[in-house]
């Protein structure tokens, strides 16, 4: 397939941020993520022909949307996933470069905690998205959809990466090593390692992620195309 008909026939979704999970009427359980990486994935796509579905969840107002791109804006994991299972056909690549929040309160509080309440809060486990959407894809026999995650790791970086990429049954996986200073959360650049579905991998040097959107559509494109 020429990268002409490969761009036409997929449609792009890409996730990015975090994702908030709401304790009592204002206060909530998240991460720093800022969204910048999945933002200029979305962009590139865009760019390269792709039809993009950006799905965000609370990102500073630079990285809400990209122009040309179908923006939706989502607030917890379960938004999240709802919004991309509702997006998942045939023909899809899902890039999962958010960051979902992997547990929730059991209960949200209705009205705003007081001090002199100190409450108690259960945790329960979010649902994994990139888990449902492969449930999806099962059950419903949905062909062609390429399955892209993230790993932000900081121990054990490499294994911890090539563990999530075969339980989430991932095409491929980019491994973002926090330890390194030029990587993760807020910054400009990212030193990623890409891995792929049978283990070979390759390291990149820095980037910015500007740079590196384009970089990651053309090794799924390289190697899926
Ligand atoms: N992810 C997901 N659903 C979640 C959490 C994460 O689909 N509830 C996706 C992320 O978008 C990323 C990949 O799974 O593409 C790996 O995310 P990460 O947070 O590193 O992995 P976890 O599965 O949360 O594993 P752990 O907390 O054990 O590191």
């Amino acid at each position: 397939m020429s990268l002409d008909e490969f761009r036409k026939k997929f449609k792009l979704v890409v996730t990015s941020g975090p994702t908030r999970e709401f304790i009592d009427t204002i206060r909530f359980l998240s991460n720093p993520s800022t969204g910048r990486m999945g933002y200029y994935i979305a962009h590139a796509g865009v760019n390269l022909g792709y039809d993009v579905t950006y799905i965000h969840g609370p990102v500073p107002y630079k990285f809400r949307a990209v122009h040309d791109a179908q923006n939706v804006e989502v607030i917890s994991t379960i938004d999240m996933m709802n919004t991309v299972l509702h997006r998942i056909e045939e023909n899809t690549i899902l890039i999962m470069a958010a960051a979902p929040a992997d547990y929730r309160p059991e209960k949200k509080f209705d009205h705003k905690l007081k001090k002199k309440e100190n409450p108690e809060i259960k945790f329960i486990p979010n649902p994994d998205i990139l888990m449902s959407v492969n449930e999806k894809i099962k059950k419903e026999n949905i062909s062609n959809v390429i399955l892209i995650g993230f790993a932000a790791e900081i121990e054990n970086a490499h294994e911890y990466a090539v563990s999530k990429l075969i339980r989430k049954d991932l095409d491929m996986i980019f491994l973002n090593d926090l330890s390194q200073p030029n990587s993760g959360f807020g910054v400009e650049t990212n030193e990623l390692t890409v891995i792929h579905r049978d283990e070979s991998f390759e390291k990149w040097s820095t980037d910015s992620k500007e740079k590196l959107g384009y970089r990651i559509l053309h090794e799924i494109e390289k190697w899926l195309a």
